[in-house]
């Protein structure tokens, strides 16, 4: 065995990330992905020399752009120092990140858990909801995402630790989104005086009320299943439900924190304050992995009297918190949150405009740099473009037919989400001319759906 030489010619790369990797969310692949080798900005490059724009943020993670100079200086500087400690031990970077989260987030938000990425936060923020409630069920949407973990805990039987966890582990109660394009019940925003957020109500009420119903979680504006907006009274009259019942709101803002929709957090549109929210992304701008779930001022403080079952030997790695406390100022300093609300408003125009010309695009939304056309083979019946599983069915799949075109003219989108919705989250110090050279490459690859319209 020569560990200390793995040969790392091109093609010898290419036959490991093809036998010994497990890519994420796809059959396992016959040929390597292309290799990214460098990224600057808005645009990366691949081995073979050429340059692409990036309007993904790679899963909207990169709000800054890629190799920001100050950031990388910071992580060095940190890894120079002290790259990591045991989280039982105080460490700078970790201290003033607690203290930055508190002040940038909205109302009293104020204790952090501080993990490795968006998955860790929300099991952070749902054993939190449960220990702090002692109650079991979490509602949660349909058409959402909130991580690749499978509860870990839950899974942790016989250690002392997952007692915590009430009863074995959550039980989750789904509800429908304000998805208004697809109204679930049929009805028409306003006049549908929405139905989904009082059925919301009902469902706590039948599902056991504030003596069962430890918390409901959501995506203020959904991610990956759609960039669903949702009405301006949905958020304040589903933290109103949630109030009369005692049961708490996590507002999961991995996707959306941070700027992506124009400010500081999408809850901040709507004025309201969770009672946990949960973070990753654009915490480091992706540099570093790290996330975080976290608590109102009264739910942290319950903590110092009942044990806080929950831990990991990276909470709170020092590099991580070092990129986001060099990252979280950047927001303020270079004005990326009035840049998103003011070029999103561009770039949902301009895919507008995009969407007269192609009769494939049945619906356009978003908010701030987050915008989604929504893909459909008729328009007038909105037949959507793929089918609920077209995801995870081996066979033709046009909506990434149209990511491929796009990568082949020369830009990455969100294209690969298991919705119909084809995303564009670029980094947020995009300009208005890298706009209009994405849209002038989206204009063009458009025309692969528009061949799967059906009159
Ligand atoms: C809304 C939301 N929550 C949670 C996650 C999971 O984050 P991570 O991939 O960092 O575990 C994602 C990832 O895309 C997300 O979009």
């Amino acid at each position: 065995m020569t560990l200390t030489h793995v040969p790392d010619a091109s093609e010898d790369l290419d036959r490991y990330e093809v036998e010994h990797l497990f890519h994420s969310w796809s059959f396992q692949p016959g040929v390597a992905p292309p290799r990214v080798v460098a990224a600057k900005g808005v645009r990366f490059t691949t081995e073979d020399g050429r340059e692409r724009l990036d309007f993904s943020s790679c899963f909207v993670s990169h709000n800054l752009g890629h190799q920001d100079p100050r950031v990388v200086a910071a992580i060095q500087k940190q890894a120079g120092e002290l790259a990591s400690f045991a989280p039982s031990m105080s460490t700078r970077p970790r201290a003033v990140l607690a203290r930055m989260l508190a002040q940038v987030t909205p109302g009293d938000l104020d204790r952090s858990f501080i993990t490795l990425g968006g998955a860790e936060a929300n099991e952070a923020a749902i054993k939190i909801a449960h220990q702090y409630t002692g109650r079991r069920k979490i509602l949660s949407r349909y058409r959402t995402y909130h991580g690749g973990s499978a509860a870990a805990m839950s899974l942790s039987a016989g250690d002392s630790r997952s007692w915590a966890q009430v009863l074995g582990g959550t039980e989750i109660v789904r509800v429908p989104q304000p998805y208004c394009y697809r109204c679930p019940s049929g009805q028409e925003y306003p006049g549908c005086n929405l139905f989904c957020a009082s059925y919301v109500d009902e469902v706590i009420e039948l599902e056991g009320g504030g003596d069962q119903v430890a918390a409901m979680i959501l995506e203020p504006v959904v991610g990956a299943n759609g960039v669903i907006v949702p009405p301006p009274e949905y958020l304040p009259r589903i933290r109103r439900i949630c109030d009369k019942h005692g049961v708490l709101l996590i507002a999961d803002e991995v996707m959306t924190g941070f700027g992506r929709t124009g400010k500081w957090f999408a809850v901040d549109h709507w004025d309201v304050v969770p009672d946990l929210m949960t973070l990753a992304k654009g915490l480091t701008g992706a540099y570093v992995p790290l996330g975080a779930a976290v608590a109102r001022k009264e739910i942290g403080d319950r903590f110092k009297e009942q044990f806080f079952s929950h831990g990991a030997t990276y909470a709170g790695h020092a590099l991580g918190c070092a990129a986001a406390n060099a990252v979280i100022p950047i927001y303020e300093e270079d004005g990326l949150i009035e840049n998103s609300a003011t070029l999103g408003a561009y770039l949902l125009e301009s895919a507008r405009d995009l969407a007269e010309r192609h009769p494939c695009v049945g619906d356009v939304r978003g908010l701030g740099l987050f915008v989604g056309l929504e893909l459909v083979k008729n328009r007038k019946h909105k037949v959507p473009l793929t089918a609920p599983d077209a995801k995870i069915r081996p066979g033709a799949n046009p909506k990434l037919e149209v990511g491929k075109k796009l990568f082949d003219l020369g830009m990455i989108a969100m294209a690969a989400n298991p919705s119909n919705v084809l995303a564009l989250a670029p980094p947020l110090i995009v300009t208005a001319a890298e706009i209009d050279e994405g849209m002038a490459l989206l204009d063009k690859a458009l025309v692969v759906a528009d061949a799967y319209v059906e009159e």
